[in-house]
């Protein structure tokens, strides 16, 4: 397997090293525009597989993308990051231009790529990568909801003071501030709905917590996280190359499921070696659904905003 992570920046240098720390991939190539970037990255990391005992051999390459040749999986984190106050969405402008271009390039040499698109606004790069590059929809996985449902479980843990691994829990819709849906009456600890333990005042904490929780850690950080967000996008490579079929969270093209049409959005499905290889459907309630439709209708607009660019 060769897996590329496009952007060295602080997401895609975790992003990488979760996959060479669990050898998803035999050769994983790091690209970044800044010149030497990638290639210091990648020989920083390179010298923990001594310490770490893993045999992927990482690479970098200063945008020479004929390195990423062949690639099966590539994982874009490109673009300029969030600053303390800025939405996902005042991103746009700059981003939709470079994560176009990334995808033309990755596409010249890795034609069977599947494309991880972690860039934000990442469901209207996602809806645009798809757009742009006309590839088969199930190629294209924008990484938000896996991210924020381990952020959902991370409040679940602390309200309930219990092991995250032990909780089913998922965030649907957009990936913005206001626009993602932590679903928290469908959130189980093994098994059992959280709700019996969580007062309606802890849950609507829970829930407000998990949707600002990029913008707290933008706030605290200085700039936007990079431990949670690349090990989201390792998890969904590992389902991939190792094809183990596991239900996430992801922005995918809907035709008509969900009530939704023309949009990406985020949705439960099972991701395995043909990237994401179905969406699970699910009962969302009236109140659920409505909500699902109006993140929608923010998306939409954010999409249009490709339009005049
Ligand atoms: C975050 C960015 C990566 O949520 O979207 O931290």
């Amino acid at each position: 397997m060769k897996v590329t992570v496009v952007g060295a920046g602080a997401v895609g240098a975790t992003c990488a090293d979760n996959i060479a720390r669990k050898e998803l991939a035999q050769e994983l190539v790091l690209l970044d525009i800044k010149e030497g970037f990638a290639e210091g990255k990648a020989q920083d990391m390179m010298q923990t597989a001594a310490l770490l005992g893993f045999d992927t051999k990482i690479s970098g390459s200063t945008n020479d993308y004929s390195k990423t040749a062949n690639s099966d999986v590539v994982v874009i984190t490109s673009g300029i990051p969030r600053k303390p106050g800025m939405t996902r969405e005042e991103l746009i402008g700059t981003n939709a231009g470079i994560v176009k271009g990334v995808c033309e390039n990755i596409l010249k040499h890795s034609p069977k790529a599947i494309i991880i698109v972690i860039s934000n606004p990442m469901d209207t790069m996602t809806y645009l990568a798809l757009q742009s590059t006309g590839l088969p929809k199930n190629r294209i996985i924008g990484m938000g909801g896996t991210l924020d449902s381990a952020r959902f479980k991370y409040q679940l843990s602390t309200a309930l003071d219990c092991s995250p691994a032990d909780l089913n829990a998922i965030v649907v819709g957009g990936h913005g501030d206001t626009t993602m849906i932590p679903l928290i009456k469908h959130a189980t600890w093994n098994s059992i709905p959280v709700t019996q333990f969580l007062d309606a005042a802890a849950q609507e904490k829970i829930v407000n917590d998990t949707m600002v929780g990029g913008a707290t850690l933008t706030k605290l950080l200085g700039t936007s996280a990079w431990y949670a967000p690349g090990a989201a996008g390792a998890a969904l490579v590992e389902s991939i190359v190792r094809d183990e079929k596991k239900l996430f969270t992801c922005c995918v093209s809907l035709n008509g499921e969900y009530g939704q049409k023309d949009i990406c959005l985020g949705v439960p499905v099972v991701i395995g070696k043909n990237g994401w290889e179905k969406i699970v459907a699910m009962d969302l309630s009236a109140d659920e659904q409505a909500a699902f439709n109006k993140s929608a209708d923010a998306v939409r607009s954010m999409n249009d905003v490709l339009k005049t660019l």
